[in-house]
């Protein structure tokens, strides 16, 4: 089954009519800065990709970790992580994950013929936890926003170790959280800690989805089999390049988590302004998307319509009962808010 995801511009504007160059796309949360294209040589577009050593210098410093793989995008693990699990490890077949959170993880699990056991809004019990099952967390989830911090992170770690089971710590979002709460930099007992996988992606915090780089952060023994099963050539010449320059540009780091949290600020202050509080029952994320629930869940279907009518493309949750507006650029805040209020008069006076 194809999953839907935000980002589908394209068959959006079909089906509303409307130019795709008219639209507000507010439906992912990829930065809406993007990391500067440096000068890509000839070579790097005419040769394979070859192994990039100073690529793989810049990403341990970036992520603070001592192994790493450079992977097309944290996706190609998500995929390809549980016919991996159930070849290396027989004795489980039990995942836990957030009822809430991006889909591909579940799919992935189904797919590989596991039984999926649904979490919210605290972990499992940890006294529950099966021998050799697994457990995925989404820290910062999308879309909730709920994060859960190193302490209780570690307390499950230790636990799945003692059980022989595997932590999936997806951290695609983490980037924008305050003050380095990822747990990368835990994964380095010499590379002998086989019951953790941490995956990062590039493209969210540094706005260059396009590229489909990601990486797996992880012990020896995991980044040998996903090195091995995903072969040669997973990431092209050029976009390892970009992402060796972005990951070692420490002061654009800094001036992209400032910039992204002003606009955040904002951005919410409008959501806030635009909706009313008797229809908006609260308003979670980080500071690349923002999520709106809702006091009558129907409402969210009801208001994505008449946003896209106006050619502003959120992103309505899977459950359909929440909106997520990716951070957008402080030019576009007005047509937001006209947008918003618009969709909400409409709203009411159709109820
Ligand atoms: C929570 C989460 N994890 C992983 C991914 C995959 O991203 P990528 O393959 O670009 O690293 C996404 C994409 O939206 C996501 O939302």
């Amino acid at each position: 089954m194809t999953l839907v995801h935000g980002g589908q511009l394209q068959q959006i504007a079909e089906q509303y009519r409307i130019p795709v160059s008219d639209w507000l796309d507010l439906s992912t949360g990829i930065a809406p800065f993007a990391y500067p294209i440096p000068n890509i040589p000839l070579q790097a577009w005419q040769q394979l990709p070859q192994k990039n050593p100073a690529l793989i210098t810049a990403a341990k410093q970036y992520y603070q970790c001592s192994e790493l793989i450079v992977t097309n995008g944290s996706q190609a693990i998500i995929k390809a992580l549980p016919e991996l699990y159930r070849q290396e490890n027989t004795a489980g077949r039990k995942v836990y994950l957030p009822e809430r959170g991006y889909k591909e993880h579940a799919q992935a699990w189904t797919l590989a013929g596991y039984q999926l056991h649904f979490y919210q809004d605290s972990l499992p019990d940890i006294t529950t936890l099966l021998p050799s099952s697994v457990l995925v967390v989404i820290n910062p989830n999308n879309p909730t926003g709920q994060f859960f911090d190193r302490a209780v992170i570690s307390q499950y770690h230790q636990k799945l170790k003692q059980l022989n089971g595997l932590l999936v710590l997806d951290e695609a979002f983490i980037d924008v959280m305050p003050k380095n709460q990822s747990y990368c930099s835990e994964v380095n007992d010499n590379g002998e800690d086989n019951n953790i996988l941490i995956l990062r992606s590039f493209g969210k915090f540094f706005g260059l989805a396009g590229i489909r780089i990601g990486f797996l952060v992880a012990g020896n023994y995991w980044c040998q089999k996903f090195k091995e099963l995903l072969g040669p050539w997973q990431v092209n010449g050029p976009a390892q390049i970009i992402a060796e320059k972005a990951l070692s540009d420490i002061a654009w780091h800094k001036e992209q988590c400032v910039k992204l949290h002003t606009l955040r600020l904002q951005q919410e202050a409008i959501l806030w302004q635009a909706f009313p509080s008797k229809l908006v029952n609260s308003i979670q994320g980080c500071d690349l998307f923002l999520t709106l629930s809702f006091h009558q869940a129907d409402n969210a279907k009801a208001l994505y319509h008449l946003l896209c009518k106006q050619g502003v493309y959120c992103r309505l949750s899977d459950e359909q009962d929440t909106l997520r507006f990716g951070i957008t650029l402080e030019e576009n805040f007005k047509r937001l808010k006209i947008a918003c209020v618009q969709a909400c008069a409409e709203l009411v006076s159709n109820n």
